[in-house]
């Protein structure tokens, strides 16, 4: 059985290790959505992770929802990624971009100018959300996408493919969980389309099946993955029945020959690492609140190929130099998760 040290070959990525850097927004890019010098050193100094997903990074402008976020829509934030790509590569690691479309996720404080927020339904979503221009505030009420828009947001998603794969990442992976657009698409309680976007359960996957193939088509199905959460009920989100849902979507992707399902356990609900094996074949990345020694039971028990952390990275960019003699792990800074400037950041 293999050990989070061995290598793992994830669709055409190849890993050193098995130790997986999770998505984590951290409110810092540059202005207009560039990443800088200082996100290229935040990730350079987290190369000997086998694999790392970056922060989820917008497809289309009307994806963004919060603040500070970065996307991939225009040359200069291409060039912005190219930046994190080199550090990473030139530190010896591998990296996939996520792709996060907020859908009705959002509020217009933290959005470009001209800028709209969308969604399969005009479904406000409950609670609030921060902004620096005026802080808490609630989720905006979205508009309902019409078919031109969902086209759009599609093509934005391949279009976003194309660029984060000539800025040199190494895939892509769609952020289809927490409530985001393609999980909005999916569950019944934020899709109440009756057009063949919505209704069925067919037509529930529809988005996110046009999305991957779309995706795919770019990068090759290799270097596009997907990461998903059955059940889980952030930002509002509910499903009548996750675990049907989720069946079917995996079924459905399950021959396309993805790099790998990103699947997150959750504490009651689905078990989620039973339902990515049953429905699905190749490469899974196991992730929450693992710990060293439960991710190696994971691996050695055969419920995925590789762990991701997050919390741990953002304190410890030696995880795995940790993890290899048994260090005791610093413990992150809560309060610094999504403030700007190095501290927090590239200081541990
Ligand atoms: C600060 C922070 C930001 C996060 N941002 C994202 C994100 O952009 N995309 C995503 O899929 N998950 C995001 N997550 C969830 C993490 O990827 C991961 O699922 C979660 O932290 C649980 O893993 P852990 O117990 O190893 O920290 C975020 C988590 C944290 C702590």
């Amino acid at each position: 059985m293999p050990t989070l040290f061995d290598p793992v070959t994830l669709g055409d990525i190849d890993c050193a290790n098995r130790i997986i850097m999770a998505p984590m927004t951290r409110s810092r890019a540059g202005e207009d959505d560039i990443p800088t010098e200082m996100n290229a050193l935040y990730y350079g100094q987290r190369a000997s992770a086998g694999l790392i997903i970056t922060e989820g990074v917008y497809p289309s402008f009307n994806g963004k929802g919060y603040v500070r976020t970065p996307g991939i829509v225009n040359d200069a934030q291409e060039a912005g990624w190219r930046k994190v790509a080199d550090a990473v590569h030139q530190a010896g690691g591998k990296i996939v971009m996520q792709l996060m479309h907020c859908g009705r996720i959002a509020a217009h404080h933290n959005k470009p100018e001209n800028s709209r927020t969308i969604a399969p339904s005009a479904i406000q979503a409950k609670g609030e959300i921060y902004t620096d221009a005026a802080g808490m505030q609630p989720f905006d009420v979205p508009e309902e996408m019409t078919l031109t828009d969902i086209q759009s947001a599609i093509d934005g998603y391949g279009q976003a493919t194309a660029r984060a794969i000539a800025a040199g990442c190494d895939g892509v992976e769609i952020h289809c969980t927490s409530g985001y657009l393609p999980a909005q698409f999916l569950s019944t309680g934020t899709n109440k389309r009756t057009d063949s976007y919505g209704g069925n359960l067919g037509n529930r996957l529809r988005f996110v099946l046009e999305v991957l193939d779309r995706m795919i088509a770019v990068a090759g199905a290799g270097r596009t993955a997907i990461r998903i959460c059955p059940g889980n009920p952030f930002n509002d989100l509910f499903d009548e029945n996750p675990e049907e849902t989720f069946a079917a979507l995996l079924g459905a992707i399950n021959p396309k020959g993805l790099a790998y399902l990103h699947v997150i356990r959750m504490e009651a609900g689905v078990d989620n690492i039973a339902l990515a094996n049953r429905h699905f074949d190749g490469p899974i990345i196991l992730n929450e609140s693992y710990g060293f020694k439960d991710g190696q039971k994971a691996l050695a028990n055969g419920d995925g190929d590789a762990v991701s952390y997050g919390r741990p990275f953002i304190s410890n960019p030696d995880l795995i130099e940790k993890f290899r003699t048994g260090q005791d792990l610093v413990k992150p800074n809560y309060k610094l998760l999504y403030t700007s400037g190095p501290e927090g950041y590239v200081d541990y």
